[in-house]
């Protein structure tokens, strides 16, 4: 239990070991359940709770704020980690009403079974007074459910956005201590979480732009007591630009496409063209999705499976295109043994992806000098598409 600012408090909960998010996405350095009691002159407000599984702490936290009462649960999002204490801190303080928008109460009541009385909805904009401090309310849709919203705390000056510039960073230090530490996590965040938003997250920048922000407190990792800091990495990040990169998830069986991997790579470095290549037997696909976050293109290498992709690479194709990168070009490069549609299988599982697809090098068994010129003509092309765009030499 930590104070923010006269009468905010966070009383959150660090989850140092939790290693893995929806039992897809990788936290390897865990994460937090931020959550912030605003005691006003005449109401206490607990703007959000904690993942279920740290109730106990959260409510802990609470006595040690010396909490008499709660008169709104303020909930931001209804996914569990922030609501899932909701039941029992409802439980503990019977007179508090939840109070949300009314497309979160729906989610609400079917997440977590919370009696419809409980509610108060509340539009967008509209402000709930807790005497001395008044509470201001934002949608942001779709950062990253469609029910999300924030609170702006006016006489603070501080934005409470939840997942909105959120961080998987388990930390003691309640403010941002180390930005470069700071912006990897929270660009692991965004490329894990936010970026098949890209639109919408434009649309409530905007919709932020004109408020005095003296902090930005989010529902995970720390406070940003440099407000600029993270709203101009969220601002680069959904931009439509892109950089002179080519990421290239592969995977070989039998070395055939880890050969042509290895020249292709040199050939694109020869070419002042960056490179992010990912072993899929081995990679943590946090750091693919982060690469992707920027990267003009992507190059899947596959070894042929009983006819198609490699399942690890198919696996790769089916998350880069639920993530919807701004990458603008695709291509694929791998290796069969007597036939099979494995590019064919690639090309159909990346139709998210707004590419331009680039011929295929796909070569029968290891690969042999007219392969390698193939490979060369493919970096030229890439080159060529990089100069295009003006991001290349
Ligand atoms: Fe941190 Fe979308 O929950």
């Amino acid at each position: 239990m930590r104070q923010l600012k006269t009468n905010v408090y966070a009383v959150g909960v660090i989850d140092w070991d939790r290693r893995l998010f929806d039992e897809l996405i990788p936290l390897p350095d865990g994460t937090s359940y931020n959550s912030y009691l605003i005691k006003g002159s005449e109401k206490t407000a607990l703007l959000d709770t904690v993942d279920p599984t740290k109730t106990a702490v959260l409510a802990d936290n609470l006595v040690k704020a010396g909490t008499d009462g709660i008169d709104y649960i303020i909930a931001h999002h209804a996914e569990q980690d922030h609501s899932g204490s909701i039941p029992d801190i409802l439980a503990l303080y019977p007179e508090a009403k939840v109070v949300t928008n009314p497309k979160c109460k729906g989610m609400l009541i079917d997440l977590l079974n919370i009696s419809e009385d409980k509610f108060i909805t509340v539009d967008d904009g509209q402000t709930l007074s807790l005497g001395d401090k008044t509470l201001q309310f934002f949608y942001v849709p779709w950062v990253h459910w469609p029910e999300t919203m924030g609170t702006y705390l006016q006489e603070d000056k501080i934005l409470f956005p939840c997942d909105f510039f959120g961080s998987h960073l388990a930390t003691s230090s309640l403010f941002v201590d180390d930005e470069q530490g700071v912006y990897e996590a929270a660009k692991r965040y965004y490329a894990e979480i936010m970026m098949p938003f890209r639109m919408p997250i434009r649309k409530n920048l905007e919709k932020i732009k004109n408020l005095q922000i003296e902090m930005i407190a989010p529902s995970h990792g720390p406070v940003y007591d440099n407000p600029e800091f993270i709203i101009d990495a969220y601002k680069d990040w959904v931009s439509d630009e892109v950089s002179n990169e080519v990421v290239l998830p592969f995977i070989s069986m039998h070395a055939s496409t880890g050969k042509m991997v290895e020249y292709f790579v040199n050939a694109l470095i020869d070419r002042g063209i960056t490179v992010k290549q990912f072993n899929l037997s081995v990679t943590d696909i946090g750091e693919l999705a982060i690469s992707l976050v920027d990267a003009a293109t992507i190059v899947l290498g596959s070894p042929t499976v009983l006819t198609g992709a490699h399942p690890q690479v198919a696996y790769a194709c089916i998350l880069a295109n639920a993530l919807r990168p701004k990458t603008k070009f695709a291509s694929i490069i791998g290796s069969y043994g007597w036939g099979g549609r494995c590019a064919e299988q690639i090309t159909g599982l990346i139709g998210n992806l707004k590419v331009e697809l680039l011929e295929p090098v796909i070569v029968k068994g290891c690969p042999k000098d007219d392969d390698f010129v193939a490979l060369d003509r493919l970096a030229d092309e890439i080159l060529a598409k990089h100069k295009e765009l003006k991001i290349a030499d």
